[in-house]
């Protein structure tokens, strides 16, 4: 665990090094779960909404997308619910004068009487070895039968806590806090004040005082700017159910425990889809997203075993499924993407505060009714984190050296070709100029002279750049260039007019999207 939070920093100082991801405001000392993507970041990060937005609606005539503005009006999130719902328990430390959220508090004491149990079962598979039992080893240790005791009388008295009549019991939880004797991190002490909602929408104003300013929100997701647009978009497009409405834009949320660099931010970006249906479809629509979704991460080349699904148990008011797609980021399995079957429930919501009328007429059966939905909702930046955490590897070579590289997917790697001079002089650097000139416009390409071609590969890999391309004396009388290839390092001789045929065809997002059909 302690290698992977190593293995995890270093990539954090890499986004930083590499001109991926910047604290924002930097030279103010950054600015709290707020991060700027830089030159090489802004590449990638765009290659992946290219991607997901291709997949959604290029590869399907029945979505089409929309661009909402983030300030919508404050009705909107009295009707979805935010207003009065969207909260996170909060309780502090009266000696640290640090805020933690409660329900992280007792969930991760939960997970302390796990580790508990894991250590014992590891332990003991060890001494046993193949002989090793471990539903009878479960069954019978008393150290572990204890802490599965304690484990399970939490969990009860958690649930009874965030599932009681009218919300959650916000007394109950400081008591469990203190009767698990929960102290705080960094003062040590039980010395907790009450626990209190806290809503993590950002408010602002919107027009002067004078003129009557309305409070205003920064939009916490990106779906209700697509409910408040059904009517216009089917209306307009002529839309048939089944139909999605696509969208990729910031979300704001005031999170009060913003932890693990992107993964958990107060400004941050979604790529959300609403697939309207007709009710009573919804649970086979739900099944058929799970596995459009997966199938879209598993195309990465990741590796099936990188991710699963955690299928909800405790569901909204309004929801009859939902899941959660996980990767296995270096802190464990983490939430990338959710998919929620959402009944009605937020277009019937609109149509009651809105006054209007929200249906779909259906020619087939001359019926008027709200259609349900299946949302899938996935984060960039949770996106972007996880393929830095795959890709990022520090490699042994033959040679006893180490190289940094990234081993991103070809087709979302910032920078597609370098092309290097051997030297500065000879006519190279005109050369290698006049292949870029040539290759710009498919693909993008960087143009590098400084140092020996070895430290010039080496900046390359850093950034995931797969393929390099060396101008030296035999390209000026053959036209010939060496290729070399990231992930193999190998480098094979080819013509100048090969390259653009060798090299377009994996390095475009059709080379993904092609492969989900
Ligand atoms: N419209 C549904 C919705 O917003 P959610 O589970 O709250 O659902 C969807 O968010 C996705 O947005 C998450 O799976 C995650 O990838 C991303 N996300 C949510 N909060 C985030 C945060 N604070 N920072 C970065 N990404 C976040």
């Amino acid at each position: 665990m302690a290698q992977q939070e190593d293995v995890f920093k270093k990539i954090v100082s890499h986004c930083k090094e590499y001109g991926f991801v910047f604290p924002s405001s930097d030279i103010y000392d950054g600015l709290g779960a707020v991060y700027d993507y830089g030159q090489n970041g802004v590449e990638l990060k765009n290659n992946i909404k290219q991607y997901w937005w291709q997949s959604m609606v290029l590869l399907h005539e029945n979505i089409v997308g929309i661009d909402a503005a983030i300030f919508m009006h404050p009705t909107t999130w009295k009707a979805s619910g935010h207003v009065d719902a969207f909260n996170d328990p909060l309780i502090d430390n009266r000696d640290s004068k640090k805020r933690y959220r409660a329900d992280v508090l007792i969930e991760d004491q939960l997970a302390k009487y796990e580790d508990k149990i894991q250590k014992e079962i590891e332990k003991a598979q060890k001494r046993f070895g193949d002989a090793f039992d471990e539903a009878q080893f479960r069954a019978t240790n008393a150290r572990v039968l204890e802490n599965q005791e304690k484990f399970d009388a939490l969990h009860k008295r958690y649930q009874e806590v965030m599932n009681a009549e009218g919300g959650i019991d916000l007394e109950g939880m400081k008591q469990i806090i203190l009767d698990e004797g929960i102290v705080c991190p960094i003062s040590g002490t039980r010395n907790w004040t009450d626990v209190r909602q806290f809503n993590l929408m950002f408010k602002t104003e919107m027009g002067s005082t004078a003129d009557g300013a309305s409070t205003i929100y920064l939009r916490p997701e990106t779906a209700q700017g697509i409910f408040v647009n059904y009517l216009n978009v089917q209306k307009t497009g002529r839309m048939k159910l089944p139909f999605g409405i696509a969208q990729i834009g910031k979300a704001f949320r005031n999170e009060i425990v913003a932890r693990q660099f992107i993964f958990r931010m107060r400004e941050f970006e979604q790529m959300e889809m609403q697939f309207f249906i007709k009710p009573g479809t919804e649970l086979d629509w739900f099944a058929k997203w799970k596995e459009t979704r997966m199938k879209w991460h598993q195309n990465l080349g990741f590796g099936a075993e990188n991710y699963r699904f955690h299928d909800h148990d405790k569901l909204a008011h309004y929801a009859n499924a939902a899941t959660d797609i996980e990767f296995h980021m270096p802190f464990g399995f983490k939430e990338v993407e959710g998919i929620h079957s959402r009944t009605n429930f937020d277009l019937s919501q609109h149509a009651k505060y809105s006054g209007k009328k929200i249906e779909y007429f259906d020619p087939e059966t001359n019926e008027s009714y709200t259609p349900y939905v299946i949302e899938t909702s996935i984060g960039v930046d949770r996106m972007f984190l996880s393929i830095m955490c795959h890709s990022y590897e520090e490699q042994q070579l033959p040679d006893g050296q180490t190289r940094t590289v990234l081993h991103l997917p070809a087709a979302l790697a910032p920078v597609k070709l370098a092309v290097f001079p051997l030297t500065k002089k000879d006519g190279m650097p005109e050369k290698a100029q006049e292949i870029i000139n040539d290759l710009r416009f498919h693909f993008n390409c960087k143009y590098e002279e400084k140092d020996q071609i070895g430290k010039r590969y080496r900046r390359m890999d850093a950034i995931g750049c797969p393929y390099c391309v060396t101008v030296d004396q035999q390209t000026l009388e053959d036209n010939t260039v060496t290729l070399r290839d990231r992930d193999t390092m190998e480098q094979r001789r080819v013509a100048i007019s090969e390259l653009r045929g060798i090299i377009e065809d994996k390095v475009n997002i059709t080379s993904l999207l092609k492969k989900l059909l």
